[in-house]
């Protein structure tokens, strides 16, 4: 230990260092004590990581000059506002042409939705993965699994309607643009009207900022409630920001504040309305 090891702390210092170690799995205690079994010679003291060279660079749009898409985007606006119900939608969405992902590598169907369309809870995640291009639905992998089993878990299963920011998958699995969303958005507002839901669960930083219309980080935004608007200041809705599944795959310690975050949204969901 460190000259700040425990012993040295103060109590709020202990209480972060107790709140980081049972994020890190450290749930019991065995000796009162440390024990440091390097110093003892009984763990052989690790030999220095081997250098490992950084990840080639995800193919990424951004960097990259932006297609001008304000044209797209007033056509997405007329197509949405001219379906009357999510049927027509969907096939609105399946015509449109004026998404540049549709022709950047998907497997040209439109991945909109699943679920309830009278859900009380509307589910936004990124945008398709491989898997969901295949088969033209969203949150079919390995990420949207775990999504599944947590709605299962918090009571939610027969209570979601699911969609994405943007409806094919960005090449390579990476972020949709600003512009790919701008595109998409008028849609996804559309379903959001369609289906009115009471709550937006906002699933990763890329849908929570195009959702929320932020820069903020989704370390900062998740876990307090925010308010999504219809384009038209019609509606609004609250809209809960959340880690996304598939970081959650990668980050399993961090399963418990996506949990508290589904816990305050059920909170919500299921509180008795008072009328004011
Ligand atoms: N990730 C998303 O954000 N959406 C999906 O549909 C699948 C994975």
């Amino acid at each position: 230990m460190t000259p700040t090891g425990p012993a040295n702390l103060s109590p709020a210092q202990a209480e972060a260092l107790l709140a980081f170690w049972a994020e890190a799995g450290v749930d019991a205690m065995l000796f009162d004590a440390p024990v440091d079994r390097i110093a003892a010679g009984q763990i052989a003291r690790p030999a220095p990581p081997a250098r490992i060279p950084p990840p080639a660079p995800a193919p990424h749009a951004a960097g990259r000059p932006q297609p001008d898409v304000s044209a797209a985007v007033i056509q997405a606006q007329a197509l949405a506002e001219a379906a009357g119900d999510l049927e027509a939608l969907a096939a609105a969405i399946a015509a449109f042409e004026g998404c540049p992902l549709r022709f950047e590598g998907a497997a040209s169907k439109a991945v909109f939705s699943r679920g309830d369309s009278g859900a009380p809870v509307m589910v936004i995640g990124e945008g398709p993965g491989q898997e969901e291009d295949q088969r033209g639905q969203p949150f079919v992998g390995r990420a949207g699994q775990l999504l599944d089993r947590m709605l299962a878990a918090a009571g939610l299963t027969d209570r979601v309607f699911i969609t994405n920011t943007v409806f094919w998958r960005p090449p390579g699995n990476r972020t949709p643009t600003p512009g790919e969303q701008a595109v998409c958005a008028p849609f996804v507002a559309r379903a959001i009207v369609l289906v009115r839901p009471k709550v937006l669960l906002l699933a990763g930083g890329a849908s929570a900022k195009a959702m929320l219309n932020t820069t903020e980080g989704i370390l900062s935004l998740r876990g307090r409630w925010h308010e999504w608007r219809s384009p038209d200041g019609a509606l609004e809705i609250p809209a809960m920001p959340t880690l996304h599944p598939a970081f959650l795959l990668r980050q399993p310690a961090a399963k418990k504040r996506a949990w508290a975050d589904l816990m305050t949204l059920t909170e919500r969901l299921d509180r008795p309305h008072r009328p004011a």
